[in-house]
């Protein structure tokens, strides 16, 4: 069991990516604190039934894009663990539209939790990974990033792609720590987020895709344990597909 009393903390898992991705974690023995922004009982509720695992599974409630609560998550974390092995920044909202109908609130919003949610748990973890000299950070972008996209509000795509490019910036700043810093580009995950498309475009999507059919959170899950593992130790500053071929590049 590699990730056995390692240390995972996970943004915005108390549903979708994020709790398929707290939930390998657990099964793997790690200790995993769930980070999410949704109503504290439900977030202990998620946590627990993360339970029956080796590791403990505890929930912090704070939202990514407030500096001063991530960093009081962080000295938490380092108080009750003395260390934190693993950061996965999968925290996300979406708004729909074009740029026609998009708000500056809305822009703001995404960019907010998105891209300075990233950045502010990068930068406070990065704080105890340096001290430690050693940690693996994952950053879920999405496919939108390096394409763009016609349904999401102008503001997801771009703080996505803002996300690859600080990850790729953080690889060669951290890397001399022992700290690698890569992301996972997903596609078409079915989620809650995915849930509100029409059947006609769920159709289509599926069309448009070589393995001809959506992706699971639980395979999201997968490729960032191997990026949080040391069989990727030599891996850094990658943005892995997650997208049924839909992207080959
Ligand atoms: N579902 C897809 O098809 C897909 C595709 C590409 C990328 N992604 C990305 O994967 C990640 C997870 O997506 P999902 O489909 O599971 O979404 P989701 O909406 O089901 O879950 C997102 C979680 O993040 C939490 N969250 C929102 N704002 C937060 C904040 N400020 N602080 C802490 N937590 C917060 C939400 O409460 C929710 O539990 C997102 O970053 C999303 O952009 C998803």
């Amino acid at each position: 069991m590699p990730f056995k009393g390692k240390v995972a903390l996970v943004t915005g898992a108390h549903r979708g990516i994020g709790k398929a991705i707290a939930g390998a974690f657990a099964r793997e023995d790690a200790h995993v604190i769930l980070n999410d922004v949704c109503e504290q009982q439900d977030l202990l509720n998620t946590a627990e039934g993360l339970s029956i695992h080796k590791g403990q599974c505890v929930a912090m409630r704070a939202d990514v894009s407030r500096s001063e609560q991530v960093k009081d998550m962080i000295r938490r974390i380092e108080k009750r663990f003395g260390r934190l092995d693993i950061l996965v920044n999968n925290a996300g909202i979406i708004r729909r539209g074009s740029i026609e109908t998009v708000s500056e609130e809305e822009w703001d919003q995404v960019i907010a939790v998105n891209l300075k949610g990233t950045f502010n748990c990068c930068k406070a973890a990065a704080d105890l990974m340096i001290r430690q000299r050693s940690g693996k950070i994952i950053n879920v972008s999405s496919i939108a990033g390096k394409t763009g996209d016609i349904t999401s509000a102008p503001g997801y795509a771009p703080s996505k792609a803002a996300i690859d490019s600080l990850t790729k910036t953080l690889a060669r700043q951290l890397a001399a720590y022992g700290i690698n810093v890569n992301g996972v580009a997903p596609h078409a995950i079915e989620t809650d987020m995915s849930a509100e498309w029409s059947e006609e475009r769920r159709r289509a999507i599926i069309e448009s895709i070589p393995l001809r059919r959506l992706g699971q959170p639980e395979e999201v899950a997968e490729a960032v344990l191997f990026l949080a593992s040391d069989k990727a130790g030599f891996i850094t500053g990658e943005i892995l597909d997650v997208n049924g071929g839909f992207l080959m590049d």
